[in-house]
């Protein structure tokens, strides 16, 4: 096996990870100081290609992860290298190959800071700025607007409205997620479901996202009656141009944790209708 100590980055050969390489996953954000995120590494590995560079010592040298959405767009993420193989272009070697990989889709992901340089490098351009919020959501006193979804007679329905609002196709993804999920919440009108989102577990925390809905105050009603499960910690990702409703999200106690750079390569426009969208899955999918 190549030693990407000695071996330029552009001969180092990337391959497919699989379920059986979650501790090797693990140890890797280990090495950058990330959380151990055990189950959504392994939703990663069932559901997105994970790509990486192999170290000799039967560690990983690098991460990347694509989640493709049919042809019109596809997200990047878990974007790591370890520490001691830093700066000699592995970061560049994993980008290009997934770009390749990825064909003509709109390419789009939520970049750290240390990450930035090297996606602008690479053609990303940045079109907005995303909080991740984390906190224990004060229920006050709001009435239950939500319900939970049956996941039999309402899939189509979800299904539908999520490809209108997401504009791709993550329709067996999304099958995934549900089973995956702590609880799936509707919003509704007389036509049927305007609006949901979904909640899982993440180490202590309940992550909320997707959450599509009408409007704001849906959306509200939505993280809101999710979150009166958490029994702890919440997260959720919030972009700054949605003010009202990262306001109401401190009142209650979700406040910012750390934020990320939403790019887009070539800076295209997104498919669907993004006004409707109030959180994404999670930030490595999108
Ligand atoms: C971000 C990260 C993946 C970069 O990996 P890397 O292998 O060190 O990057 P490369 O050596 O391939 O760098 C590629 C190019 O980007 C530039 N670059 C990379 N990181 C940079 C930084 N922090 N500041 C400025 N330039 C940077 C390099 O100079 C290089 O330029 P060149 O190809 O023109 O010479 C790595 O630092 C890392 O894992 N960081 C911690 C986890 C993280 O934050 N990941 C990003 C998540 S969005």
């Amino acid at each position: 096996m190549p030693d990407p100590l000695t071996t330029p980055a552009a001969e180092l050969p990337v391959r497919r990870l699989g379920p059986e390489d979650l501790d090797r996953c693990l140890a890797l954000s280990q090495d950058r100081a990330w959380a151990r995120e055990e189950r959504k590494w392994l939703f990663l590995l069932e559901n997105a290609e994970v790509h990486a560079i192999d170290a000799p010592s039967g560690e990983l040298a690098g991460t990347v992860t694509l989640t493709r959405y049919g042809t019109a767009a596809a997200g990047i993420g878990m974007m790591l290298v370890a520490t001691r193989y830093g700066g000699r272009g592995l970061g560049r070697q994993l980008m290009t190959h997934v770009l390749d990989t990825a064909g003509d889709a709109a390419v789009f992901l939520w970049a750290t800071e240390l990450g930035r340089p090297l996606y602008e490098k690479l053609g990303f351009e940045t079109l907005g700025v995303t909080e991740a919020r984390v906190g224990r959501l004060r229920p006050g006193n709001d009435p239950v607007l939500s319900r939970p979804a049956d996941l039999d007679g309402d899939l189509d329905a979800l299904l539908a409205l999520d490809a209108e609002v997401f504009g791709a196709d993550r329709a067996a993804l999304l099958a995934r997620l549900f089973a995956f999920a702590e609880e799936v919440r509707v919003v509704e009108d007389e036509t049927g479901p305007t609006g949901y989102a979904v909640s899982w577990r993440s180490m202590n925390t309940l992550f909320i996202g997707p959450v599509v809905a009408g409007g704001e105050a849906d959306a509200r009603a939505l993280v809101t009656d999710l979150a009166r499960n958490a029994d702890g910690l919440v997260r959720l990702e919030v972009e700054r141009t949605r003010p009202g409703l990262l306001a109401w999200l401190g009142e209650r106690g979700v406040t910012q944790a750390f934020s990320t750079s939403f790019m887009v390569h070539g800076g295209r426009p997104l498919p669907g209708d993004r006004t409707r969208m109030f959180a994404p899955m999670m930030l490595a999918m999108g």
